[in-house]
């Protein structure tokens, strides 16, 4: 074969030839060789979990594609509602398959108004948004019992429609309860992103009217944001899923998964860093302090990237039209220096660290008025149409259950000890 591997086991002398298929070897097919024989690999970072169509990414080149269509053209000519769609069908829709699935997302855009009063009304005044959305997506799943069944295909549409359209008002739920403003119902006569603007903002205004370059924003942020193949949250929506649970608590699962700095939650470091460099002047301070192992330059680096994130390409330019109409954020400078200075360095240079999505976008979000406590709940709205497009593909490859091995290095067997004999 000309592309493979040879292992010997030498404790019985038996060897296996092992193709290499698309850059990786098959467990299945070492294991014909060395059954019961694991290999360790904390993080996964040398594991393919699964086959999936839906995304690709080349780290070393700085590609991303959802489903073979590049990234860069999507945020320019497409919608979130058509990605999202093309994430969880495979190909873009037709012009009537586009307007039926909107009509379909914007009627469901509802929360029961249970879920408002009795779960996201319970929370502490200043809970978490993001801890009120995990629970608040969790708690769908008792709202709509019928869920359980996830082989049935017309019910699993309809969850999927319940999710994506109800993240925004879930969302922008949890926002209006932390500031104590009163609930604003969905506007089913907006589009998908000028909905969740004025669920956030609206006061008393009869009907609020979204700035059309910042709801574009939005929307291209969601676009970015859909989906990004194994991330940690995706891999946690296939993990639970694995289980047969129901998607709404495989999503809360993944949104929680979301919720950590070195995921979902890096934006919001981002700008606690920059809020905390205060000046341009303590850049350099503040690089040598990384460079000695003291924190992280937030909103650099990346599992897979090793090469600018092109999601940062596109986002930096955004970041200029928001504040066309939002003014600068007075952190910009502080970034773009950080940047300069990073990208200058050799530290950096040399561990392939470069600026990934969250660097900018939470200059963009802060320009438009949300509290950095939103940037996470932001970023779950539009992946939750990934996490299900995930989902969907690992059902319907009847994936085995997710359960991996370890090592045990803890302790030998040991006899119980009384409690009045121990020391
Ligand atoms: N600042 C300084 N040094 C870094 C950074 C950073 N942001 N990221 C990695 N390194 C260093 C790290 O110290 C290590 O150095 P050495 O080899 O000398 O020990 C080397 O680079 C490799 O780091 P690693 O932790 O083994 O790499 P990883 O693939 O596990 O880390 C990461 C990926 C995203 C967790 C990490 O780069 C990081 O913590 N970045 C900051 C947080 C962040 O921006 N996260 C958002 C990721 S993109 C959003 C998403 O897709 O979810």
């Amino acid at each position: 074969m000309a592309e493979s591997i040879t292992i010997t086991d030498n404790r019985t002398g038996q060897s296996i030839e092992v193709p290499i298929v698309d850059g990786g070897v098959s467990a299945a097919e070492f294991s014909k060789l060395l059954p019961g024989i694991w290999f360790y690999d904390p993080g996964f970072s040398a594991t393919a979990e699964c086959e999936s169509a839906i995304t690709f990414i080349d780290g070393d080149a700085g590609i991303l594609r959802y489903r073979g269509y590049p990234i860069e053209q999507l945020a320019e000519r497409s919608t979130y509602l058509e990605v999202a769609y093309l994430l969880l069908n495979g190909d873009l829709p037709t012009r009537e398959q586009y307007d039926a699935w909107v009509r379909e997302i914007t009627y469901h855009t509802f929360i029961h108004e249970n879920v408002r009063k009795r779960f996201l009304e319970g929370f502490h005044y200043d809970a978490h948004p993001m801890g009120m959305l995990v629970s608040a997506v969790a708690a769908l799943s008792t709202f709509y019992p019928e869920a359980k069944n996830i082989f049935d295909p017309e019910s699993r549409h309809k969850q999927i429609v319940r999710l994506i359209a109800k993240m925004p008002t879930l969302a922008a739920a949890t926002h209006r309860f932390s500031v104590g403003m009163p609930f604003v119902y969905p506007d089913n006569s907006l589009g998908f992103a000028e909905n969740f603007l004025s669920m956030m903002w609206k006061v008393a205004e009869p009907r609020f009217e979204a700035n059309p370059v910042l709801a574009r924003a939005i929307d291209v942020l969601f676009i970015l944001h859909a989906d990004h193949e194994q991330n940690c949250s995706t891999t946690t929506m296939r993990v639970v899923g694995s289980s047969h649970a129901d998607p709404y608590s495989s999503c809360a699962a993944a949104t929680a998964a979301l919720y950590g700095p070195r995921h979902g939650g890096a934006n919001e470091a981002v700008l606690r860093m920059l809020t905390s460099i205060a000046s341009i002047d303590n850049v350099p301070a503040f690089i040598q302090a990384v460079k000695e192992g003291k924190g992280r330059l937030q909103g650099f680096g990346h599992r897979v990237y090793k090469n600018y994130d092109p999601r940062a390409k596109i986002i930096r330019r955004i970041a200029y039209e928001v504040f066309e109409v939002t003014g600068k954020n007075p952190l910009l400078d502080i970034a773009l220096k950080l940047e300069e200075a990073a990208l200058a360095d050799e530290y950096f240079t040399s561990r392939k660290l470069y600026p990934n999505v969250d660097f900018y976008s939470g200059l963009i979000y802060q320009a438009m008025g949300f509290p950095v406590e939103m940037f996470p709940v932001l970023f779950a709205i539009p992946r939750t149409s990934g996490w299900l497009a995930h989902w969907v593909e690992m059902l319907d490859k009847n994936t085995k259950l997710a359960r991996p091995r370890q090592i045990y290095n803890g302790s030998p067997e040991r006899p119980y000890v009384p409690i009045e004999q121990r020391s």
